[in-house]
Formats: structure tokens, C-alpha cells, sequence
């Protein structure tokens, strides 16, 4: 199977509010998807959605081949998910956890026991055995979640993020076993905010205000979205600026970045021009994935406008 997620004009509403509008998605069977987006752009029902667990208002959409209407029961039981607050029982120890878990999944006794041993492996867990849950750090809670999401071998995993509240280290690891697991032909969709996560994934579905306004590669957003030259600009009141170089013919983007300006310029030969409007000397920089946001977002923002 080429997709394992598929979706046509999949829409999920609350009243009148729509959460998630009209969402085409295709991923592929064994890559990493990362869903990014601001707080209510729609990621997490859209996940719950692709899960089963949160019915469609219309569209439609198949996961590992089997529609999400008729068929969730088939999807959930293929499936793994880490909700955004883990769902492990804190008074039970970390091998009661994953026993509960293989027993959800019905998993077969005879089975059990290795498998418990593969997620133990797997997360590094060896030796905390009879540890209570609320006794762990943040990380160890984390890989545990992931145990027991995944000690059922599901062909798709989602992750709703999975590594709020983590040490850096602690991320950088988990997503080296998301990774493997997706070398071994998981389909793995996980959200995330944090960027460094977002480079790590095969392909990026960026969420706004309940739409997907790009999916690809990193390297891609950045080369179709960002074409031209960036710099990066220290001045004055950056805020009183932006407006005064949007209007500049030779400027694409202007956005801000903590006391900074970026400025997407058409061309390398604007640079003086820039400097020369500014007053300031203009710093060519590598485009970031907050930068690819910034500027979707703008753009999807001028297009409802008119
Ligand atoms: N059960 C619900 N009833 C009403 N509104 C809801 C419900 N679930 C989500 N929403 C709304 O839908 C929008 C999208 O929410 P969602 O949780 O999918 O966003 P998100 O992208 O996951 O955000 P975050 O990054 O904060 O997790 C939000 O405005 C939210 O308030
Ligand atoms: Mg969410």
C-alpha cells in the first residue's frame, strides 16, 4: 500500500466552529509525518479523527486501507496512540503498565513476556521494573507511554506531542526510536512545536485555523516557500519597520523573530537596495521551518482577505 493515510475534504466542526476544514492528507506507508501548527490549528482532531476516536462532520478518509467511517474498529486495532497527556496508570509500577496494555490489545500470554521485554529494551526502562509511575522522570514517563502504545506492533502510530515536558535529551532519543520504527515500515504521525523535531521528519503538514496549508519534505518548504534570499535584520523599532519594506517591490516576506527582522528578498542583487531603504546592513541566513511558517501563514492570511 502506497498511503497509509488518505483523506478527501475531511472536516470535523463543533457547532458552528470548524476545527478541522476540508483536510486532503496523503501519507506514506513507512515515513514520519510531522503535523505543525499554532495552538488550535486543528492538529489534534484532526488525529483523533484519522484515529476512530472522533466521528467526521463530512469528507472521508482511509487509514491503512480501510475507511474511517465503516470501518474504525478495523483502524483501532492497528493502531497506536499517545494522546497529548499520557495515559499510563501513575500507582501502578512501570511493568504493571505494560502488562495492562498487552492485555488491552489482547495480546496472547504466551507472547507477553517478550514483548514486555522489547518495550523495556526499547525504552530503556531495564531495572525499573517495580518502579510506580509517579515515581519516574518526565522522560522515563514519556518512553513508557510509547511502550504501551506500541507493544501491540501497530503499522501506524500517532503521536500527539509525545515530548511536551522533556528534557532536550530525552526528545532527541525518543525520536531516534520514532525513527527506527519507521525504518521498519511504522507509519508514524507525530505534532510537534518544536522545530528541531519538525527537521527530523520525512514530510511536514503544516495547520492553520483548521486548513493544511503546505505538506512536504523540510528541504522543500524551504526551497519552494522561501525562494529567494533571506537576511536577517538588527534595527530599531523592528516592528515599526515591517510595514514600511512589505511595500517594497524587491521584498517577498517580512517577519519577526524576537528583536530581529527576516526579510525574503527576490533576488541576491536587492541587497543593496535593502541596505539602503534600512540603513542597516542585512545578514544572509539559513531558512528555518518557523520561517516557512511565518510565511504561509501570511500568505494564506492575504488570500482570505480578498
Ligand atoms: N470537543 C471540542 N469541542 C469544541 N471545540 C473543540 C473541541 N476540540 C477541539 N476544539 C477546538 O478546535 C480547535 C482545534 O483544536 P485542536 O486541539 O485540534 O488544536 P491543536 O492544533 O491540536 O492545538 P494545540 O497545539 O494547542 O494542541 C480549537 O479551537 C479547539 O478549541
Ligand atoms: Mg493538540
Amino acid at each position: 500500500m502506497e498511503f497509509a493515510v488518505a483523506t478527501e475534504e475531511l472536516t470535523r466542526k463543533f457547532g458552528d466552529f470548524t476545527a478541522v476544514d476540508r483536510l486532503n492528507l496523503q501519507i506514506e506507508t513507512g515515513s514520519v509525518c510531522g503535523f505543525l501548527g499554532p495552538n488550535g490549528a486543528g492538529k489534534s482532531t484532526a488525529m483523533r479523527m484519522l484515529c476512530g476516536i472522533l466521528e467526521p462532520s463530512s469528507g472521508s478518509g482511509q487509514v491503512l486501507g480501510f475507511d474511517l467511517r465503516r470501518s474504525s474498529e478495523q483502524i483501532k486495532a492497528r493502531l497506536g496512540y499517545m494522546s497529548q497527556k499520557f495515559s499510563l496508570y501513575d500507582e501502578l509500577n512501570v511493568l504493571e503498565n505494560l502488562d495492562f496494555f498487552a492485555g488491552l490489545y489482547s495480546i496472547p500470554a504466551r507472547e507477553r513476556k517478550t514483548r514486555i521485554e522489547e518495550m523495556l529494551e526499547m525504552a530503556e526502562l531495564g531495572g525499573l521494573e517495580a518502579e510506580p509511575v509517579f515515581t519516574l522522570s518526565p522522560g522515563h514517563k514519556q518512553r513508557l507511554a510509547l511502550g504501551c502504545a506500541i507493544i501491540s506492533r501497530p503499522s501506524i502510530l500517532f503521536l500527539d506531542e509525545p515530548t511536551s515536558g522533556v528534557s532536550p535529551k530525552s526528545r532527541r532519543a525518543f525520536f531516534n526510536i520514532i525513527q527506527e520504527l519507521a525504518a521498519q515500515g511504522s507509519t508514524v504521525i507525530v505534532s510537534t512545536h518544536f522545530m528541531d523535531e519538525a527537521e527530523r521528519c520525512d514530510k511536514i503538514a503544516f495547520f492553520n485555523q483548521g486548513r493544511l496549508l503546505a505538506m512536504d519534505s523540510p528541504d522543500q518548504l524551504k526551497n519552494q516557500v522561501l525562494e529567494g534570499l533571506l537576511v536577517e535584520l538588527e534595527v530599531p523599532d523592528p516592528m515599526g519597520k515591517i510595514s514600511g519594506l512589505q511595500s517594497l517591490d524587491f521584498v517577498k516576506e517580512c517577519s519577526i523573530h524576537g528583536l530581529l527582522l527576516h526579510v525574503l528578498l527576490k533576488k541576491e542583487s536587492d541587497l543593496a537596495s535593502l541596505e539602503a531603504f534600512i540603513g542597516a546592513v542585512p545578514q544572509p541566513i539559513t531558512p528555518t521551518l518557523e520561517d516557512v511558517f511565518m510565511a504561509l501563514a501570511k500568505r494564506k492570511e492575504q488570500v482570505m482577505a480578498e
